[in-house]
Parts: C-alpha cells; sequence; structure tokens
C-alpha cells in the first residue's frame, strides 16, 4: 500500500456483474468486463475513471463465477498505490443493489459508483471528476446526448436548464440526454438504497436512487458536451466501436487511454519505478513501451 495520503474521503464502486446476454455467445464462459476494448480489459477503463477522481478505496463487485477473475486481474491494488476489496452479488438484481451489498463496507461514507462496462473520455475530465468528488452534498451524474435514449436512462431540463425529470428506459423520451454509468453520492447513499422497491422488472434501479436525490433538489447533472467520448461496451457494435475509438486516440497521439498504471503514476500514487515495473509485465507490446516512456519523462506530464 502506498504512504500517499487519501485524495478524497470517497470509496468507489466497480459494478462488474450481470450476464452479459447482449454478447452472447462471447460472455458465455467469459465475464463481459474482462473483454478486451482494443490492447486492455473493458474494465481498465472504469478504474482509470475512478482513479483519476482521486478515489483510492474501491470494492469490485462481480457474479460468484467471475469474481476470482478479476481477483487476479488486479490483485489488492497495491502495484496500483490503491486498495481493491471483492465482493459477490448472487444474483443480477438492479445496479443500486451494490450499495446494498457495500453497506458495511462503506460504513457512511460518500461513493462513487462506476458501471464496468462503460468509457468516458474527454478534455479536463479529471478536474470535472474531482469537483464530483469532493461535493460533499446531494449527487452528482454525467448526462451525454445520443442518437437511441430510449437505451438508457435519460434526464429532462426546464427551461432554465435544470434537470426536472428523470426515466429509466422510456418509449418517448422526454430528451435526448442519457444518464451516463457513473454515479456519486454523498454520504446517505448506503441509507437511501435501502429505501429503494424492486421495480416491475425485479431491479434495483438506479435511476429511482437519482430520482430520490432530483426530488430533494440535490442532483447535480454534468452536461458533457461535443467534444467528449461516452461509450458502453455492452453490444457487439459498441464493443467495436469502442476498441476502435482507442485504438485511433492511441496511435494517433501516443497517448494512453484508460490505463490505471498512467493514472496511478499521474496521480502520484506510484513513483517511476513502480511504474517501470509494471511496464516490465507488459513484456515488448506497445502498452508496455508507452508507459516505459512515461516512466522515463519521455511524453508529456
Ligand atoms: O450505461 C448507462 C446506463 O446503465 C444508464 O443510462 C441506465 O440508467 C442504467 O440503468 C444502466 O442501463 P443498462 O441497460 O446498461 O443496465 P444493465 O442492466 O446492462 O447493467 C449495466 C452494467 O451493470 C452491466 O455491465 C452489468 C452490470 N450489472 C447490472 C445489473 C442489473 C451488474 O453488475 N449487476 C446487476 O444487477
Amino acid at each position: 500500500m502506498s504512504t500517499h495520503p487519501v485524495d478524497t474521503a470517497m470509496k468507489g464502486i466497480l459494478l462488474a456483474g450481470g450476464s452479459g446476454t447482449r454478447l452472447h455467445p462471447m460472455t458465455l464462459a467469459a465475464s463481459k468486463q474482462l473483454l478486451p476494448v482494443y490492447d486492455k480489459p473493458m474494465i481498465f477503463y472504469p478504474l482509470s475513471t475512478l482513479m483519476l477522481a482521486g478515489i483510492r478505496d474501491i470494492m469490485i463487485i462481480s457474479t460468484p463465477a467471475d469474481l476470482p477473475q478479476f481477483e487476479r486481474l488486479l490483485g489488492d491494488g497495491s502495484r496500483y498505490g490503491v486498495r481493491f476489496t471483492y465482493r459477490v452479488q448472487p444474483t443480477p438484481d438492479g445496479i443500486a443493489q451494490a450499495f446494498v451489498i457495500a453497506g458495511d463496507w462503506l460504513d457512511g461514507a460518500p461513493c462513487a459508483l462506476a458501471l464496468g462496462d462503460n468509457l468516458i473520455f474527454a478534455d479536463h475530465l479529471g478536474v470535472l471528476l474531482r469537483a464530483a468528488a469532493r461535493r460533499t452534498e446531494g449527487a452528482t451524474v454525467f448526462a451525454y446526448q445520443v442518437r437511441d435514449p430510449e437505451r438508457y436512462g435519460v434526464v429532462a431540463f426546464d427551461d432554465d436548464g435544470r434537470a426536472c425529470d428523470l426515466v429509466e428506459k422510456p418509449e418517448q423520451p422526454p430528451s435526448n440526454w442519457a444518464v451516463t454509468g457513473l454515479y456519486f453520492y454523498d454520504a446517505r447513499v448506503g441509507e437511501l438504497a435501502r429505501r429503494i422497491q424492486p421495480s416491475p422488472r425485479g431491479e434495483l434501479e438506479i435511476t429511482d436512487l437519482n430520482r430520490i436525490y432530483l426530488e430533494e433538489g440535490s442532483l447535480h447533472v454534468e452536461r458533457l458536451g461535443r467534444g467528449c467520448a461516452w461509450l458502453d461496451a455492452g453490444m457487439p457494435d459498441s464493443l467495436m466501436q469502442a476498441g476502435l475509438f482507442v485504438q485511433t486516440i492511441q496511435s494517433r497521439q501516443g497517448m494512453l487511454v484508460g490505463s490505471p498504471a498512467e493514472v496511478a503514476f499521474r496521480m502520484g500514487y506510484i513513483d517511476a519505478d513502480q511504474l517501470r515495473a509494471i511496464a516490465t509485465t507488459m513484456g515488448k507490446t506497445e502498452l508496455g513501451r508507452l508507459l516505459h516512456e512515461l516512466a522515463n519523462g519521455e511524453v508529456p506530464r
């Protein structure tokens, strides 16, 4: 474990369960969140996002069958200067159930939640994320304009630009602003999540949790502009698009997307020697070469 002080009191949950039916047969014998998005396992992307927010105490939740694979991939987190805790979700009973499962571990702390199949890429994302992680009251969600809002949680805005409604997968979407799979909550989240009742489809809906904050006037909705990319890699087309996106940026700019090792180094969680040690485990890959360059100060910091 690194000796750096914890950057925020906020904890983080990475939710990586579910059955991945929209990716069958790829996910019949493998976890969706371990499938490759170009040169990294899918879960590296939301993990990097949580770490970029300054969150260093992270619980990874997955199915009984898949959880050991995540432990094998990620270990206890010490190589990234963070701490990972693992817990099982026996059946996929809803995204908001994560806070019930993590209740005792949360112990009244504020908490962010990242879905294991979501990838966000934006200039100055770190600044936005750290502002959300520092907010001590209410909740923060991120909205992004999409062509197919009916597939997501959708947020509507009033004439003053304030969020006024939230609906999960509406047949008639009130706007084209989808709510992304990255959520920041204050210290009441564990208690509020226990109040939610299962929806008609039998799940504890994250949208119902967000509606509690909306109704009490404490839901902050950050709109991500057109220069940002938000991809959810849960279907064959979006998985392919996410991989091509990462490949395009990395090969054009020589900069990594979704590397927890890079984020750990840039955030000061690990030093250059620790980064070099991670890079060495990647052998002769391009990813390893880029991490070595970063450790040697050969790319802009
Ligand atoms: O991607 C953003 C969207 O994620 C939001 O706009 C929606 O409001 C939110 O409900 C969610 O919609 P999805 O249809 O994508 O949810 P899905 O059931 O596919 O679950 C998202 C991820 O969470 C998926 O990778 C599997 C994981 N999951 C899901 C459930 C329901 C679990 O690990 N456990 C669960 O119980």
